[in-house]
């Protein structure tokens, strides 16, 4: 499964890509925006951090197609490669993943709702889908979409992947996971909350101490 991180924020993703396996991280537009930087300079540091095989997902602000397709023709020169191009399915946003899936320009699918819109932004070469699981969940069944979409994939041989996207808690994240996804995009908060436990820090503090009662020191040789 690929693991992305859906942010804008240098030092996290810095601190999660030294402890994960990061493949990759999405923005969009309100992402970049909470950053408080300005879009060129987040996207440029984004580029610096990454490394070349890591995957970088910027989204097309302007939403007429001439607009998407200027935007998206720029978006994919960032980087020689692994650079895609976000676009919400709209009717020109579909208009211009279909173009874009001409020009060889890689596209993610984006503000996907239903599982439907999904399956028809993959037809039009889409190579990444990402359905909003939390905000799904508040017209229904986000993870069970999901669900169907990937089925729907299945059973029609698409190669697009499911991308799941908008997760607000990492039940949301552990049930997709279960289900097979092949990748989700998690905010830097719900990824830290998937590492720690507070369990884990007690029974760390409680082999140190254990240790430095019986040995009096903190180190395992001497
Ligand atoms: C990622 O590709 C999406 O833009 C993002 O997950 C949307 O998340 P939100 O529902 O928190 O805005």
């Amino acid at each position: 499964m690929e693991l992305i991180l859906d942010s804008a924020n240098i030092e996290q993703i810095k601190e999660l890509n030294e402890l994960l396996t990061v493949t990759g991280v999405t923005t969009n537009p309100t992402i970049i925006t909470k950053s408080g930087k300005e879009p060129e300079v987040v996207i440029k540091e984004l580029i610096d951090l990454l490394d070349e095989d890591q995957l970088l997902f910027i989204q097309a602000v302007r939403t007429d197609y001439e607009g998407i397709m200027e935007e998206a023709k720029a978006i994919s020169k960032l980087r020689k490669k692994n650079m895609y191009v976000k676009i919400p399915v709209t009717h020109e946003g579909l208009k211009a993943i279909k173009e874009c899936k001409k020009l060889g320009i890689h596209t993610l699918a984006t503000a996907i709702y239903t599982a439907d819109q999904a399956f028809l932004a993959a037809m039009n070469g889409a190579e990444y889908l990402a359905p909003y699981v939390n905000r799904m969940d508040n017209y229904g069944d986000g993870v069970g979409n999901v669900k169907d979409l990937i089925e729907m994939l299945r059973v029609n041989h698409m190669d697009s992947k499911v991308v799941a996207a908008s997760f607000k808690n990492t039940h949301q994240v552990h049930e997709l996971i279960k289900a097979g996804i092949q990748a989700v995009t998690v905010p830097c908060d719900v990824v830290f909350n998937m590492i720690d436990h507070p369990g884990t820090k007690i029974a760390v503090g409680e082999f140190c101490m254990n240790w430095q009662k019986a040995y009096h020191r903190q180190d395992l040789f001497e």
